[in-house]
């Protein structure tokens, strides 16, 4: 089947860097975007791709509208949607305070399947059509996630919380029953669709040596699945990870100690670390999820995106909530330049894009599949409408460019612009 989308068209081809390079990106200002069996098979000039078409082709008019790749989220917990923006504490408090009581509700599977519905529809009116996503400890919560998934064909991968220790009694597993649950959960779900299953210690505080053994081994027998856990988030976490694991030089050793730092190992926040722990990261092919509205709402402190990229890390958007205060993946990218900005680095739209869609693929290992509009990839995209909003229809009246649409868009936009979300060449939000 074949199907085609004349609008606007942007996407990444690299990384444009601070710099904004426009070799890094390809813009058709009256495009055509060709799918055929849900993958793309072309994109270019509408005038020039419409002549080499079947005449029987249905072409879908955008006019007016701009299509980007489907945004990705690097790292982001489903269970917490119910206490997004809860008042006044920094990470440790938090997490005792808010996250891990509503965690203790996805024992209840009814409940752990009605927020993963919810989550997932929020997610693609959202513009996202790919995230990695933190369930909790109970398997159900991660049974609810994929299957919600599955139903809607979505790139998706998702892990069971491991977490033994500092923790409450109701959330706590042990290493062998986390071994044998997520084993079993990767045997049921992984490579299933276009889902993957991602091992997910919470954090080394919450997690026993014995425990992260345990998660180590898992990550050695099946090499192919994710690992995803948080890193270097919070100062008093990071000392507090000094006295727990005093013979460790880092807090990225102590997860490289038990061989959770490999390819496909993606680490949320990544704020407090030294140049070894960098230049390991790199060599090693960990990633970095960048989290600006949950480092900036639990006051965790400023990512620091060039070091990253210098040292060869690769580097993700990820919204992080209920840390972090937006799904949205626009709003998402705004704090991102506030938070490179306070600190003397500039992030074009070009590369706030990139890190959402072609950087995030390329940070979980998925850039084969999704990202852009390359050949073959397949068909997730979004479709922005600069008059979603009285605010961005102005702003974007008076933009002489795509850039200045794009950061316009970055900063105003929101839900209401996201017109339509298609996976694989199928629209899911109306
Ligand atoms: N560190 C350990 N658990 C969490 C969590 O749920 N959210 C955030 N932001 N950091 C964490
Ligand atoms: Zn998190």
């Amino acid at each position: 089947m074949q199907q085609a989308f004349r609008a606007s068209i942007f996407h990444c081809l690299a990384d444009p860097g601070p710099q904004a390079a426009d070799s890094a990106v390809e813009y058709f200002e009256d495009g055509l975007l060709v799918v055929e069996n849900g993958a793309f098979s072309a994109i270019g000039p509408a005038e020039d791709l419409l002549a080499t078409l079947p005449d029987d082709t249905q072409v879908e008019d955008l006019s007016g509208k701009l299509i980007v790749p489907g945004l990705i989220d690097c790292h982001v917990h489903y269970s917490q949607l119910d206490i997004i923006a809860s008042y006044g504490e920094q990470l440790l408090d938090w997490l005792h305070r808010y996250a891990y009581p509503e965690e203790a509700r996805f024992a209840d599977a009814d409940h752990a399947r009605a927020v993963a519905e919810f989550f997932l529809d929020e997610l693609l009116r959202n513009g996202t059509t790919t995230a990695l996503v933190f369930a909790t400890v109970f398997p159900q919560s991660v049974d609810a996630i994929f299957a919600a998934a599955e139903k809607r064909n979505m790139r998706l991968i998702a892990g069971k919380v491991l977490m033994d220790r500092m923790c409450p009694d109701e959330l706590c597993d042990d290493a062998e029953s986390a071994y044998a649950d997520s084993k079993a959960l990767i045997e049921c779900w992984h490579g299933k669709g276009r889902l993957g299953y991602a091992i997910t210690p919470r954090f080394a505080l919450t997690s026993s040596e014995e425990q992260l053994e345990a998660a180590g081994r898992l990550a050695g027998e099946y090499p192919d699945t994710w690992v995803h856990t948080h890193l270097a988030e919070n100062q008093e976490e990071v000392e507090q990870i000094s006295q727990q694991f005093p013979w460790s030089r880092s807090y990225l050793d102590v997860y490289d100690h038990f061989g959770l730092l490999r390819d496909r190992a993606i680490f949320a926040h990544c704020l407090h670390l030294d140049a070894t722990d960098r230049a390991l990261m790199a060599q090693k092919g960990g990633a970095g999820a960048f989290c600006p509205t949950s480092n900036l709402f639990l006051g965790s402190g400023l990512f620091d995106l060039r070091s990253m990229t210098d040292a060869g890390v690769k580097v993700g958007l990820a919204t992080d909530v209920g840390g972090g205060t937006s799904l949205s993946l626009l709003r998402t990218m705004s704090a991102a330049y506030k938070v490179l900005h306070l600190q003397g680095q500039s992030l074009p739209a070009s590369r706030a894009l990139y890190l959402a869609t072609l950087g995030a693929a390329e940070a979980l290992d998925l850039d084969s599949y999704i990202g852009n509009f390359a050949q073959g990839k397949e068909a997730d995209f979004v479709v922005l409408d600069p008059d979603g909003s009285t605010i961005t229809a102005r702003r974007a009246q008076a933009a002489t460019s795509i850039d200045e649409l794009l950061f316009s868009l970055i900063f105003l936009g929101d839900d209401r612009n996201i017109a339509a979300t298609y996976l694989q060449g199928r629209r899911m939000k109306v």
